[in-house]
């Protein structure tokens, strides 16, 4: 038997499932696969980080970070639901400036900034916050030649957690950074600061908390050199759950590990693929290398955490600080499936059934070795659900041996016919987008946005709801 990874699914997903000629007529009409987005629950999950700040007492706004998503119903959906977004390129902050966000709701945080990135800022009023000074000169050169002030945070790094400096590649060193910030006003007459900025690489809430803790108190140092901080922005990184089992979650892993280590345990990834550990003398070697799907604590708790770690709380509201968060992916959790049909079964020489998808592993992809959820079997027809345990691969488009949707074999209730569907929840963040291509001049997948029970392309959706230009 393999082991059962049973998803977290919310009634709008459950609806679409058991209704499934609705998934049927949207595969035909929008093709395969066609990820559909809901902003029911993206809505939810604002409103619960907001919750937060009100329980504190502390100023405070949400900025969804749009690169975990790229459909622009969602920045609609910001500007509607009165929340903010950080964008990552010039594209994404485009796409905000046309809905009609306002400037206050937008941050760029882009990792490479050009000339027409800070260009698009300075004409908009729009916040950029700063990762080195060839980026400073840059904002500044914009500024000056557009005879405007263009606001700006300043990223920082080099946070002391756990006794270690931890390393980043962007930001200015936190330590140092003061004396910058202090000659703005003369280096660079066209800019204003507004406030400090970090993003921490992983999920730890300790090194949150800290980098939080020691933000503050260089922002504190700034306030008694009379430089005016507005704003903290914390980032994302904020922890979201996928699975409803611990115990699936544990087991997997020992079962996983067992069919690695012992030859006469049957497979349960394909070809006995580790995950990223590495098997060494008949022992696995470090950590499966895949996202934390089951997680206990939920983002707004992770929150509620760092604020009340080293009194954090307390000092941003001596001190009148706003604190800002860039959630991406917590943000979207229950607010998207992908929907792909299946086009071919057959076994491989060594007998494992492959169910091939009319859809390439980089229209469900992560930064993560594996999907772990299960997905779901949608037959067209009210097939008996067969006696036998079947189980199988799902492989992709691209020409690759190793070209699997999930590296994962996954239970079977009854053979897979041409034309059925298979349903991947909770993929609006990072796995719908992040890493989709157009190797073999596939086109890219289809965004819907479901509305009132129906379907629409997102983008029909943003023009439709973006201000109209007289
Ligand atoms: C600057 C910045 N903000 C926010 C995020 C969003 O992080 P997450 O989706 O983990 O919440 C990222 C992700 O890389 C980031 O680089």
């Amino acid at each position: 038997m393999i082991p059962k990874l049973t998803p977290i699914t919310s009634p709008w997903m459950e609806h679409l499932i058991n209704e499934k000629l609705k998934l049927h007529q949207a595969v035909s009409e929008f093709g395969s696969p066609v990820n559909i987005i809901n902003f029911e629950e993206f809505f939810n999950n604002v409103s619960l980080f907001k919750e937060i700040f009100k329980s504190f007492d502390i100023s405070g706004e949400v900025y969804f970070a749009r690169k975990a998503n790229k459909a622009k119903g969602l920045v609609i959906a910001a500007r509607d639901g009165n929340f903010g977004v950080d964008t990552a390129s010039g594209n994404e902050l485009k796409d905000c400036i046309e809905s009609g966000l306002g400037s206050e709701k937008i941050i760029c945080t882009a990792a490479v900034k050009n000339e027409e990135l800070f260009s698009l800022a300075a004409t908009n009023n729009v916040c950029v916050i700063i990762d080195n000074l060839d980026e400073m000169h840059l904002a500044q050169k914009i500024a000056n030649e557009k005879q405007v002030i263009l606001p700006i945070g300043i990223r920082i790094s080099g946070f002391k957690s756990n006794s270690e400096i931890l390393y980043s590649r962007f930001g200015f060193p936190c330590k140092e950074v003061a004396t910058l910030i202090k000659d703005i006003p003369q280096n660079f007459p066209n800019l204003v600061f507004k406030g400090l900025h970090f993003h921490l690489n992983g999920y730890s809430i300790s090194e949150r908390g800290d980098a939080l803790q020691q933000s503050i108190a260089l922002a504190s140092q700034l306030q008694e050199m009379n430089i005016n901080v507005e704003f903290i922005d914390i980032g994302g990184g904020f922890l979201m759950n996928y699975l409803q089992s611990k115990n699936e979650w544990f087991d997997f892993f020992n079962i996983l590990k067992e069919s690695i280590l012992d030859n006469n345990k049957d497979e349960i990834t394909f070809r006995k693929d580790s995950l990223g550990m590495v098997a060494h003398q008949g022992k696995l070697i470090g950590e499966p290398k895949v996202y934390p799907y089951y997680n206990e604590l939920p983002a707004h708790e992770i929150l509620r955490q760092l604020l009340n770690m080293h009194d954090n709380y307390n000092n941003l509201r001596n001190l009148n600080i706003q604190l800002r968060l860039e959630p991406g992916r917590s943000l979207l959790a229950q607010s998207g499936i992908t929907v792909a049909k299946v086009a071919f079964r057959k076994y491989d020489m060594e007998g494992r059934l492959l169910i091939g998808l009319e859809m390439n592993r980089t229209q469900m992809k992560s930064s993560s070795e594996d999907f772990l959820l299960d997905p779901f079997h949608i037959s067209q027809n009210n097939k008996v659900e067969s006696e036998e345990n079947l189980e199988a691969y799902l492989v992709g488009a691209y020409c690759l041996e190793q070209e699997l949707i999930l590296k994962r074999k996954i239970p079977l209730r009854s053979m897979p016919e041409i034309g059925d569907l298979f349903v991947f929840v909770n993929t609006a963040g990072y796995m719908m987008h992040f890493y989709e291509s157009q190797a073999h001049c596939f086109d890219l997948a289809q965004n819907v946005i479901l509305q009132n029970q129906g379907f629409i392309l997102d983008s029909v959706y943003f023009e439709m709801n973006k201000p109209k230009v007289c």
